[in-house]
């Protein structure tokens, strides 16, 4: 029905310099219905809900919102008022505010008054609270919460506005499955409620579970629009990338003969602001991949950055290729450890920069890419475009900043970085595919394993279990600062594997 359209963009177009990342788009919206946005990484879909919400403003096209015909030029304000809500793929919440502030900031009238009601507003929270299920502490610092916490403020911010459109940019790359779950019941209920939904996400799954019809998206096109009752996950695929795709899985190693490259042993941390390490012991062998499972905040970024030499033990001791290692005095990055950090703006990339500076980053040394005292500019260059013809950067240009790029594109640049060092021999992959595409995680899984077979020792850190189960030769648990159980991948079950998750255990008999 004519009426029932909320969102109606015709023939959108938007480039960056000569790249067209929207290309003569049609959406339309229906009123109530959560419509689901997939395609590749760069394949202009952050671009063209940017437009919707005012934050970009369109070449060519119209966009009209619930019948209004939008001006070429919008704020996300005006957008705001016309009952649009968006978060972001990448986080915009001011870290060093509390939740609540986040929450309000922005929507809180006029400044006296806020002040002045801010028990009524604490009051709002409450509810709010309790209308979505999502149960936060308004007094935390967003620094201090993990990144799964970070993405329900951005919801709880968009639902204080009192939205009827909520768009949703990969909301559940940074949520562990249980979260994802508690996110999609919401999301069903605000349906219910007769609220409109747009979501981006790259797991095909979730599309199938959560949508009702799907806008595929490929090269700033609109590759195919489907009602997901009558689609497969395949077909989904193919539109996406335009070819059928394998999937990578390992081949299971086991063990007994090899000595470990890394030990670590009864690791504790107090200075985390997070869960420390509570003598967390972990063993890793040379050509085996390692995956720890286990729930958002329970020291994985803490075990991470204790092996970046960045969080000081308190006790416990680590021991490289059986010596001692002091890592108080020096750090294992000089050793061959490669990190690809779980969040690649904070940790992984100068956002400013050029892709090559990123990808040269720590590489500046090396004396191939010297000519007597000077840099030799054309070896950084080859080098640079080397990688990103490997890693399928794409647009393929190191001139453009980092910021410029997509989402998953950024990610494949720390990828290239990190991947490509010539001492490498322990990877320490920290959700090494958040936010990619299925063929840039297949990518990514391919890289992980021929590094593995080339015996390398591998370190997976992923909320993902299908991931996990895919990659890892043994699985360990990681449970309030501790392993709780590591074993042969094939010996686990997800009902296990999720009783461990939860702190749990298996009778003893
Ligand atoms: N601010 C910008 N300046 C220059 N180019 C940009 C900018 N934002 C996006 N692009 C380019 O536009 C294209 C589409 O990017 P967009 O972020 O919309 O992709 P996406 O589909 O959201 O990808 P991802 O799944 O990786 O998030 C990409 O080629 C990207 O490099
Ligand atoms: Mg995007």
């Amino acid at each position: 029905m004519e009426d029932s359209v909320v969102i109606r963009m015709r023939g959108v177009s938007k480039s960056f310099g000569n790249n067209k990342a929207n290309d003569n788009v049609d959406m339309e919206v229906r009123k109530g219905e959560i419509l689901a946005i997939l395609g590749e990484n760069g394949a202009g879909k952050s671009t063209l809900m940017k437009i919707l919400f005012g934050f970009y403003t369109r070449d060519e096209g119209t966009v009209e919102i619930e019948g209004n015909v939008m001006p070429l030029v919008y704020s996300p304000r005006v957008a705001m008022e016309m009952g649009l809500a968006m978060v972001h793929q990448h986080f915009k919440l001011v870290e060093t505010l509390p939740v609540a502030e986040n929450i309000v900031l922005g929507a809180e009238g006029k400044v006296a008054r806020f002040v002045y009601d801010k028990r009524k507003t604490r009051e709002k929270l409450k509810s709010l609270y309790d209308y979505s299920g999502i149960h936060l502490n308004s007094d935390t610092l967003i620094r201090d919460l993990p990144l799964g916490d970070r993405q329900k403020v951005e919801i709880l911010k968009a639902l204080f506005r009192g939205c009827r459109t909520l768009i949703l940019d990969e909301p559940t790359a940074v949520l562990t499955p249980q979260e994802t779950e508690n996110m999609f019941s919401l999301l069903r209920n605000l349906r219910e409620q007769g609220m409109t939904i747009l979501i981006i996400t790259h797991k095909l799954s979730e599309v199938l579970q959560l949508s009702d019809r799907v806008l595929v998206m490929r090269a700033g096109r609109v590759a195919g629009l489907f009602e997901t009752s009558h689609t497969s996950e395949a077909e989904l695929a193919r539109t996406m990338v335009g070819y059928e795709l394998g999937s990578s899985k390992t081949i299971r190693q086991s063990c007994s003969s090899l000595s470990p490259t890394l030990q670590l042993e009864n690791l504790s941390t107090e200075d985390s602001a997070g869960c420390n390490l509570k003598g967390l012991s972990l063993s890793l062998y040379p050509g085996r991949i390692v995956g720890i499972a286990g729930v958002d905040g329970n020291g994985q970024r803490e075990l991470v950055e204790v092996l970046a030499g960045i969080l000081p033990l308190s006790s416990g001791t680590v021991l490289l290729n059986g010596s001692l290692f002091d890592m108080g005095r020096r750090k294992l990055a000089e050793s061959g450890l490669r990190i690809i950090p779980e969040d690649r703006h904070r940790q992984g990339l100068v956002l400013p920069l050029t892709v090559q500076d990123n990808i040269m980053a720590g590489y500046r040394n090396r004396i191939d890419m010297r000519k007597g005292p000077f840099f030799d500019i054309e070896a950084i260059h080859s080098f640079t475009d080397g990688l990103i013809e490997d890693f399928d950067i794409r647009p393929r240009s190191r001139e453009l900043k980092a910021q410029q790029m997509s989402g998953g594109n950024q990610q494949k640049i720390v990828l290239a970085r990190e991947l490509s060092e010539s001492d490498l021999s322990i990877i320490v992959a920290s959700q090494p595919t958040r936010g990619l595409d299925v063929g840039a995680i297949e990518f990514t899984h391919s890289q992980l394993l021929k590094h593995k077979n080339e015996g390398r020792t591998i370190l997976l850190i992923s909320s993902d279990l299908d991931e996990i189960e895919a990659l890892s030769d043994e699985i360990a648990v990681i449970y309030d600062g501790k392993i709780t159980v590591q074993r042969n991948a094939d010996d686990f079950d997800r009902t296990t594997l999720g009783l461990y998750m939860g702190g749990g255990r298996e009778d003893v008999v």
